[in-house]
């Protein structure tokens, strides 16, 4: 094809297709928020009904934050099962199959309150856990396998789009004259089915990725079919001899596995900027505002939380897409600093005006002004960046391996942040969110010295990258 960025209608097809997956993971992100006091009450009455006795306060507490918690242990099971499955079954039908877990989660939590069971919404949110690890890897992936190279960061960050659409769904969804009321949250925690039952009646029209199909099973015809069909034209020529070149080198090293990432020079340094990417996004104290934020709120003496959280819900959302028309302008690294560096800005404004409030109310402007800030430079590099850069930086070969490492990585960062930041707010009161800006200025200077720019190079030129460091064992500085 002449023009590496023909948007065609398969391509935006396919591309609507997989990004459900990504609505699915923001959803369940952000529905268990609102329908915090709803789900105790519902651990009271069944306890109540069950032993005779309800559940003790804190007994309570413990069964709801088992509930919150056992979402990211399920993501950590899902993210480490990716490699696996897409190595098995390719990428499409991992995403149908993945899908039967969705219907099974959500139909746990739905019918939850008829069975009296608080064991089917933990269990609910187990399986729903894992389905979403498995979309945080499959998504990036199959987007970046099937955008041409030109555009693949703008369709990369429609992943995260996807993350922030469904977080906002739901925390609207939440609210009590929605579906978060007594009567309808089992409904609000079941309505995941939907989207899941969308996207497996779309899948079967999407193509495979074209590069699983020739690098992996071999299947030159095959690929090319799928090929002519996203890019819109005949000659696809130039996609194809791309992938042959790297299914020549491929084949010299073949399937790559866990340890190997590790041990070989060559992975070693993109495999430890995959993880410390994915740690710069929770460890940025993102989801401490997301799981938290009404609780923040409350402290900076805002009178309808709620409406803030909706608030950034918003501004998170705005920025995404801003992000979507900047990374193929001014490339990866240089949006994943700004981002750093406006965290690491806002997290010490939002300290100074917490810490400050009590003695002057007003500053309760500024603390909201300060989260939104935070969640605006999230969206413009480290919200979206990690999660499809990872796809880039590594050939078709240990793309899975890499991607199930890093994926897991960003899961469990993000149930050490959800257990922990509540003890940590306990301990450092207002000024909990300078450990977060200790974290983002280190992740900024490490950025800034090793990661490479990925944008309009292909696949095999990066990794080409990392493999002529390997060999040379030139300093890590001269990627930059
Ligand atoms: C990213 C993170 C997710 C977070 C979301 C907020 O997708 O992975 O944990 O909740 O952004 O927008």
């Amino acid at each position: 094809c002449e023009t590496g960025l023909k948007v065609t209608l398969h391509l935006l097809y396919a591309v609507s297709t997989a990004v459900i997956g990504s609505l699915q993971f923001g959803y369940n992100t952000g529905v268990i928020n609102a329908p915090e006091q709803k789900l105790r009450t519902f651990f009271h009455n069944v306890s109540l009904e069950r032993y005779g006795e309800p559940f003790s306060s804190s007994t309570n507490t413990v069964v709801w934050s088992f509930a919150v918690a056992i979402f990211s242990v399920g993501g950590m099971i899902g993210s480490f099962s990716v490699g696996a499955m897409v190595n098995k079954f390719g990428r499409r039908k991992s995403m149908l199959l993945s899908n039967v877990l969705a219907l099974l989660g959500g139909g746990l939590m739905g019918f939850s309150s008829l069975a009296q069971s608080f064991e089917m919404v933990i269990v609910g949110r187990l399986v729903i856990g894992v389905f979403c690890g498995l979309c945080t890897g499959l998504t990036p992936m199959y987007l970046g396998e099937i955008s041409p190279t030109a555009l693949r960061g703008a369709f990369g960050t429609l992943h995260q789009l996807g993350v922030v659409i469904g977080i906002l769904v739901a925390q609207i969804f939440g609210l009590e004259v929605l579906l978060g009321s007594d009567a309808l949250w089992p409904v609000l925690l079941a309505l995941t089915i939907l989207p899941a039952v969308l996207q497996s009646i779309m899948l079967p029209f999407c193509p495979e990725s074209p590069r699983y199909l020739l690098i992996v099973l071999n299947q030159e015809e095959e690929a090319q079919k799928a090929l002519v069909r996203l890019r819109g034209c005949e000659d696809v020529s130039d996609d194809i001899q791309e992938m042959k070149e790297e299914a020549m080198k491929m084949a010299m090293e073949k399937k790559v596995t866990i340890p190997e990432l590790f041990r070989s020079r060559v992975y070693r340094q993109p495999i430890i900027i995959a993880i410390i990417l994915q740690l710069s996004q929770q460890l940025s104290g993102i989801n401490a505002v997301f799981y938290y934020s009404t609780s923040i709120f409350e402290t900076a003496g805002v009178s309808q939380p709620i409406y803030a959280t909706i608030g950034a819900g918003v501004v998170n959302t705005v920025f995404t897409v801003v992000s979507l028309f900047l990374v193929e302008r001014a490339g990866r690294r240089t949006l994943h600093l700004i981002g750093l560096g406006g965290m690491a800005i806002c997290a010490l404004i939002m300290t100074i005006s917490l810490a400050l409030v009590e003695a002057n109310p007003s500053l309760n402007y500024l603390a909201i002004i300060a989260v939104f800030g935070f969640v605006a430079s999230f969206e413009m590099g480290p919200g979206p960046i990690p999660w499809f850069i990872v796809a880039e930086l590594f050939s078709q070969g240990p793309r899975p391996a890499a991607m199930t490492i890093s994926g897991f990585s960003n899961w469990a960062a993000n149930f050490l942040v959800g257990q922990g930041f509540p003890k940590l707010q306990e301990l450092c009161g207002a000024y909990v969110f300078l450990i977060f800006m200790v974290l983002l200025i280190l992740f900024f200077i490490f950025t800034f010295l090793l990661v490479p720019e990925t944008k309009g190079r292909t696949f095999d030129d990066i990794a080409q990258g990392f493999f002529k460091m390997g060999q040379n064992d030139f300093p890590a500085l001269t990627v930059c």
